[in-house]
């Protein structure tokens, strides 16, 4: 993902090489990591597709297979890795991580702290957003998971911006010789109160922790123990809402291929003239339908932020 130049990957200006890592992107819910390799080939449901045609193509180009099949080659950003990674574990998504990166107040240059790994999936946008001069040191205890994320940050490109440690981080705190270097410290923990005294050794003053828990009673330990050396504890919880928005005929809700909307909550309106609604494009008995898409995700967790207190 960043190879040599990291603020060249970031900019999704390269052109596809051999040897690197795309995505192949069939439909938003339908998407693969693939490595290029000259002489090998990708074969699904369209076709055969021979990576030597992809390379020297921009990242974003349609590709066809021999059967007249397209897939698109995306370049495999964060946002993207996060929906194909291996999942090792349970993972942060994109509305959480999004959140987390922004209250983290995270710039390039700065220096984080994580644990657990897990599958990698945050770690992937804490290394964007602090690169390419920034650092994030993420440990984990299990040997096995940290060794495939470093094999993973290896694929995408990501480890001259990420070191993966196998360390008992609520036994044990992080290693001493970052105290007093973080700029922000990030738990998703089964016990993080464990870890909130080290973290707060590690932070600079006014540095930011963030701790991510499903369960409210942890949410409750968690803000307990900050309250002795952290200010500015707020709780969230992200709820996201996406929306299926398409064309319908609106005669009793018989809607489209996927049949019929039943008694969802939708709410419809007829096309204007402007947008092509009078008739003349879109039949009369059309409107356009909007629903909360089926998929949305419901509660992952709640993220816990607290800024560390000022001595003086
Ligand atoms: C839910 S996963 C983290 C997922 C990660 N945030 C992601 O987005 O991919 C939690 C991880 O914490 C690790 N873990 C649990 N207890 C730990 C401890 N005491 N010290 C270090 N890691 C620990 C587990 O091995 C697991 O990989």
């Amino acid at each position: 993902m960043l190879p040599v130049d990291p603020a060249k990957k970031i900019a999704f200006n390269r052109h596809i090489s051999d040897g690197d890592l795309v995505i192949v992107y069939e439909r938003h819910d339908i998407m693969k990591a693939v490595k290029v390799c000259e002489n090998s080939a990708l074969q699904n449901r369209f076709g055969v597709f021979k990576h030597s045609d992809w390379i020297g193509k921009p990242f974003g180009s349609k590709v066809f297979s021999n059967k007249g099949g397209f897939v698109y080659l995306l370049a495999p950003t964060p946002e993207l890795w996060t929906l194909v990674l291996s999942h090792r574990t349970q993972i942060l998504y994109i509305a959480d991580i999004s959140f987390v990166v922004m209250y983290l107040e995270l710039v390039p240059g700065c220096l984080v702290l994580e644990s657990g790994t897990g599958s990698g999936s945050l770690t992937t946008s804490l290394a964007r957003a602090i690169a390419p001069t920034g650092h994030v040191y993420t440990f984990d205890f299990h040997e096995q998971r940290a060794a495939s994320a470093r094999e993973d940050f290896e694929k995408t490109g990501l480890n001259s911006l990420v070191t993966v440690g196998v360390r008992d981080i609520q036994g044990e705190g992080f290693p001493d010789d970052f105290s007093g270097r973080a700029d922000s410290v990030f738990l998703d923990l089964p016990q993080p109160w464990l870890a909130i005294p080290s973290a707060g050794k590690m932070l600079k003053q006014d540095g930011i922790l963030c701790s991510f828990s499903p369960c409210i009673e942890q949410v409750q330990r968690c803000c307990d123990t900050l309250r002795t050396s952290f200010t500015d504890i707020r709780t969230f919880e992200v709820l996201l809402r996406t929306y299926e928005v398409r064309e319908v005929k609106i005669d009793g809700w018989q809607t489209d291929d996927s049949g019929s909307l039943g008694s969802l909550p939708c709410k419809r309106r007829q096309l204007s003239s402007e947008e092509g609604g009078n008739g003349r494009d879109i039949p009369s008995s059309s409107t356009v339908m909007a629903r909360p898409s089926p998929e949305t995700r419901g509660h992952t967790g709640y993220l816990t932020f607290a800024r560390l207190r000022s001595l003086s």
